[in-house]
């Protein structure tokens, strides 16, 4: 993999950061995308969009047979494109809404399906967190490694909640419980999934869950986690694929202890029209 592709998505994570702490500081105004079907807790404004327009035109500059997978304005790409780029120009948007400094622009980089570097840049705390297949991954360019904690009861669990106050937060609320049962140390809601992956890889969440999360918002944080020597898998324990999924993260010696309570409480897929 070569080093332009990491140097690119460097340079594009923080021109996008750039935008997003301009935005703040102008006073950015946040839109639900009830609209759109969403919810009027699930918020966008143009600080997401021009931070996508940005990352958008670095890659198109120099990689102009590259195929763009981002949450606003690039989701309907191929996820098997040779050479893919996937984006969440700004992840955390309910805590940048509200002035918490916990954000990020997470941009992730595959070849043909596979994980091959993986930026994700916090603007307001300087965080840095780059992962390269093969290469280790990193925090402000110190290698990092995850925990070796191997019992819940040792642990610091994290865990997001989907836009979703139906099922899937019943379904979260139950899995938490458990991890109490489990005399864990705690339990933790950042609020965004692409830096809870990099906490799990920098050893100070010991696991992560979340029952749906989209491909921009793991993409390049799977890798990160992969590379630090943890494990990511979905909430059953199958192998991730870029779409829609449930995320079980974790130093990979709490996997199976963490699995057995995600799957235990897993939502169950839409029900489908079986018309035969
Ligand atoms: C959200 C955050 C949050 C997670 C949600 C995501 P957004 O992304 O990562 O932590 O719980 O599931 O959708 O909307 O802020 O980009
Ligand atoms: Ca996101
Ligand atoms: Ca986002």
């Amino acid at each position: 993999m070569s080093d332009r592709i990491l140097q690119a998505a460097i340079e594009a994570a923080k021109l996008a950061g750039d935008v997003l702490m301009r935005y703040r500081e102008q006073g950015v105004t946040m839109r639900d995308k009830s609209a759109l079907g969403g919810k009027t807790y699930d918020l966008v404004s143009d600080a997401d969009l021009e931070s996508e327009q940005v990352i958008a035109a670095l890659i198109e500059s120099r990689f102009a047979d590259h195929a763009i997978l981002g949450e606003e304005a690039f989701q309907e790409t191929d996820i098997q494109a040779e050479h893919l780029w996937i984006v969440d120009p700004l992840d955390g948007t309910n805590n940048y809404a509200h002035g918490l400094d916990h954000f990020a622009v997470s941009i992730g980089y595959y070849e043909s399906g596979r994980a091959k570097a993986g930026v994700i840049w916090n603007p307001s705390r300087g965080d840095l967190y780059t992962a390269i297949d093969g290469g280790g991954a990193f925090h402000n360019s110190r290698p990092v490694k995850v925990s070796d904690h191997d019992q819940l009861n040792q642990s610091m669990i994290g865990c997001g909640f989907y836009y979703d106050r139906g099922e899937m937060m019943r379904c979260t609320l139950s899995a938490i419980e458990d991890c109490f049962e489990a005399d864990i140390h705690g339990i933790r809601r950042f609020g965004t999934a692409s830096l809870d992956l990099c906490l799990v890889g920098c050893g100070q969440l010991d696991a992560f869950f979340e029952y749906n999360l989209s491909p921009w918002d793991f993409a390049a944080g799977a890798l990160f986690v992969r590379e630090a020597g943890g494990r990511i898998t979905t909430g059953r324990g199958d192998p991730l694929q870029l779409t829609p999924t449930s995320v079980l993260v974790s130093n990979d010696r709490l996997h199976p202890k963490m699995l057995s309570i995600t799957k235990r409480h897993h939502p169950k897929p839409p029900a489908t029209n079986q018309s035969s």
